[in-house]
């Protein structure tokens, strides 16, 4: 028994087995029987908790380069309401190449445009993370050329290790580039935002887990380190404030935007939010047409998006779904006339190559993933991230339950979960006779609506035509009214 313990402390495979030797053995007995214990006495495997058992080992296959493939045919149930399908063609083509799945970001205004991956990790910041979550995803990111979002707690020396592209997201604590009373410091801003791996600026206007919540670190988890990356002092709570003291008009926001771009050098810049409020988006391009100043991209948070911890009515009862705010960031920019010079990214429990490739059909350019890479660093969903106990060691600040995760195999993870996606969306795309992701649009996507019909989501949704909103003519009263009552000098009611 001795020597069975101390050989799971060693090995660097299995997280579990090295916080809780032998005894975390027990898990994958207890997995064996699990399927025979569901089965018969519990739920199924799509139950969404809030990802399904089916989408948690969809990951965890694709992380170990290990097959998805499945016996016997599918086990949905394709004649129930929701269902959803993408419609295949005659005429397959070969896959496209995963390597060429890229989309430039930067406008006009942009000297240093960025040529993302269509999946990137989505933003979440050390401190809400381990220090070893952020080395991997971060060595992750570097090894398969995609980008790797800082989330609001700034720009640690963990995400700099590696040298992964970053988003640096700038959010209303303005950690990292804080001045002593906690405003925008604007050279502590250049600083950091000049390095040539931090490749984008994202504000950060809101998160759909908990938006328009604010967020308090205690003094008693700052560490030195936590202390050091986000700039502030030791002994005292860090808070977050609701809202941003930078700017508190749409118009302020954009030039907020300008003032960033120049700062770094001309990288683009954009911001992040979940819809709200719809006159209030709208008021934003307003803005955007009344100064000229354009954001380089939109990344839409859906209410179905994670977080490390927030009250249980801001997760379940704020914020728009990721879905119908896609939709509508895309629709009033296609209104406007805007829609082909600002890029949309888009997260909400995006896991898979069909979730990616709804998403894009739906108006997105490309898509974020948080929890998708927390299952591939070894995420048991064992929904205890706020308490500092995550037994992975990917959400605690603890020394001893962070050694459970091995930076070295869980970047190698991280890099096979993106790559393997990609090569599933390929597939899957050339399947419907495509071969890149920017061909899919609304008619390639069908969803069942009753037990006898079905509809294509370009019937299912409402889409603009080019400039429709600015004609006076739109045809959808719903745009009509919003944009009638938005305004660039205000994000109150006109
Ligand atoms: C642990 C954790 C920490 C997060 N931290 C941030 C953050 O600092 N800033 C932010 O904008 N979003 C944050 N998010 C939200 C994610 O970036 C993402 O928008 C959301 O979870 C939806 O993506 P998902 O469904 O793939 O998880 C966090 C999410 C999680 C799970
Ligand atoms: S294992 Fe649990 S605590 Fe750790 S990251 Fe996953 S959900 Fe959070």
């Amino acid at each position: 028994m001795a020597l069975i313990g101390l050989f799971d402390l060693a090995q660097p495979v299995h997280s579990i087995r090295r916080n809780y030797p032998i005894i975390g053995r027990m898990r994958w007995f207890f997995e064996d029987i699990r399927p025979e214990i569901r089965q018969y006495l519990i739920e199924d495997d799509y139950e969404q908790l809030p990802f399904s058992r089916s989408q948690r080992s969809l990951v965890y296959a694709r992380s170990k380069n290990e097959s998805s493939e499945r016996a016997f045919g599918t086990q949905l149930d394709v004649y129930e309401s929701g269902y959803e399908f993408i419609g295949h063609s005659n005429r397959p083509v070969p896959p496209g190449d995963p390597a060429t799945f890229r989309v430039d970001i930067g406008g006009g205004d942009c000297r240093q445009p960025y040529r993302a991956s269509i999946l990137n990790i989505s933003a979440m910041s050390f401190g809400a993370l381990s220090a070893n979550a952020i080395l991997a995803l971060n060595q992750g990111a570097k090894l398969g050329g995609f980008a790797h979002d800082t989330g609001e707690g700034s720009i640690s020396p963990h995400h700099r290790h590696h040298g992964g592209d970053l988003i640096w997201e700038i959010g209303s604590g303005y950690f990292g580039c804080r001045s002593a009373d906690g405003g925008f410091d604007p050279r502590a801003f250049e600083e950091k935002a000049t390095d040539p791996q931090v490749r984008m600026i994202e504000i950060k206007l809101s998160q759909g887990a908990k938006p328009g919540h604010g967020g308090i670190l205690p003094a008693s988890k700052i560490t030195e380190e936590i202390a050091q990356t986000r700039g502030v002092p030791m002994g005292q709570d860090c808070v977050s404030p609701a809202r941003h003291s930078a700017f508190s008009t749409p118009n302020e926001l954009m030039a907020f935007i300008a003032e960033l771009r120049q700062l770094s050098g001309g990288k683009p810049v954009g911001f992040k939010l979940c819809i709200g409020q719809p006159w209030e988006f709208m008021g934003m391009v307003k803005a955007m047409m009344d100064t000229g100043i354009l954001p380089d991209f939109v990344v839409v948070d859906g209410a179905e998006g994670g977080t490390g911890a927030s009250p249980l009515e801001f997760s379940d009862h704020l914020g728009m779904p990721m879905r119908e705010g896609l939709l509508f960031v895309h629709n009033t920019l296609v209104g406007t006339g805007l829609r082909d010079r600002i890029r949309i990214g888009a997260a909400g429990k995006i896991v898979s190559a069909f979730d990616i490739a709804a998403t894009r059909a739906l108006g997105a350019d490309w898509v974020n993933a948080a929890r998708g890479f927390m299952f591939a660093l070894g995420c048991i969903q064992s929904l205890s991230c706020n308490t500092n106990r995550c037994p992975v060691g990917v959400a605690t600040q603890d020394p001893l339950l962070q050694r459970a995760l091995v930076v070295p195999e869980k970047a190698e993870r991280v890099f096979n979960f993106h790559r393997n996606t990609l090569h599933a969306l390929a597939e899957m795309l050339a399947a419907a006779g495509l071969d890149h992701p920017s061909q899919i649009g609304p008619h390639h996507l069908v969803r069942r609506v009753s037990q006898t019909e079905v509809r294509l989501f370009s019937q299912l949704h409402t889409f603009l035509a080019e400039g429709e909103l600015l004609s006076g003519s739109c045809h959808s009263s719903f745009y009509k009214n919003v944009w009638d009552i938005a305004r660039a000098d205000s994000f109150e009611l006109l």
